[in-house]
């Protein structure tokens, strides 16, 4: 089973990475803001029985800690056509990334509405930043949809990666992974998918 893979293709172009950093700056971001709180039970109604990330907490070296968010933006529409252009235009959603939170750590979880996620990121929010992928004691490696790891003591981790910068990775979403030692914002694009392409190519895959 591969956790992630890192995409060969270009990167953004600077004049559009230009344009993304732009809606990061703009203090009218909000207005562009796609997954507030009552979108992924828009798009999975089947799930909206369960814990909403913004509650989600786990108990981490005995300590309860917050969830950290990840709002996404629309982008600008010239970055979309590069986009759609370059990978595809067959996504479930696609924007700037904003992940923030009060105690650093996008707890364990699966994703709500998308089988894979394909980053490119441009802060990773903090030097010692990883994305780390766990295997929940007594369940399989592979979980549902928008399943959440509540006590880090039941988790093994599997890997620790350290994402580098301005390079596309295709994760596997399906895994259980958090972020863990953030001390800023984590800016990306996401890109979600469910299906993935055959015409993409790799330069490395890390497999388990
Ligand atoms: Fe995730």
């Amino acid at each position: 089973m591969w956790l992630y893979k890192f995409l060969d293709i270009p990167q953004l172009p600077p004049e559009l990475e230009q344009r993304v950093m732009e809606l990061y700056q703009t203090p009218d971001r909000e207005s562009q803001l796609i997954n507030n709180n009552s979108y992924a039970n828009a798009v999975k109604p089947e799930l909206a029985g369960k814990t909403h990330p913004k509650d989600a907490t786990a108990i981490k070296n005995n300590r309860t800690v917050r969830n950290s968010r990840g709002f996404r933006y629309r982008l600008d529409s010239e970055v979309y056509e590069w986009l759609e252009k370059n990978l595809t235009s067959e996504y479930t959603d696609c924007g700037l990334s904003v992940i923030t939170g009060p105690d650093g750590t996008l707890i364990p979880h699966t994703d709500q509405t998308r089988l894979y996620a394909l980053l490119y990121t441009f802060d990773a929010g903090g030097s010692a930043v990883e994305t780390v992928y766990w295997q929940e004691h007594n369940k399989p490696l592979e979980r549902e949809l928008r399943e959440f790891g509540s006590d880090y003591s039941q988790l093994d981790p599997v890997e620790r990666v350290q994402f580098p910068l301005r390079t596309w990775v295709l994760m596997n979403t399906n895994v259980m992974h958090s972020v863990e030692n953030l001390v800023s914002d984590r800016v990306q694009i996401q890109m979600g998918l469910n299906a993935i392409p055959e015409s993409w190519k790799y330069s490395l895959v890390k497999e388990i």
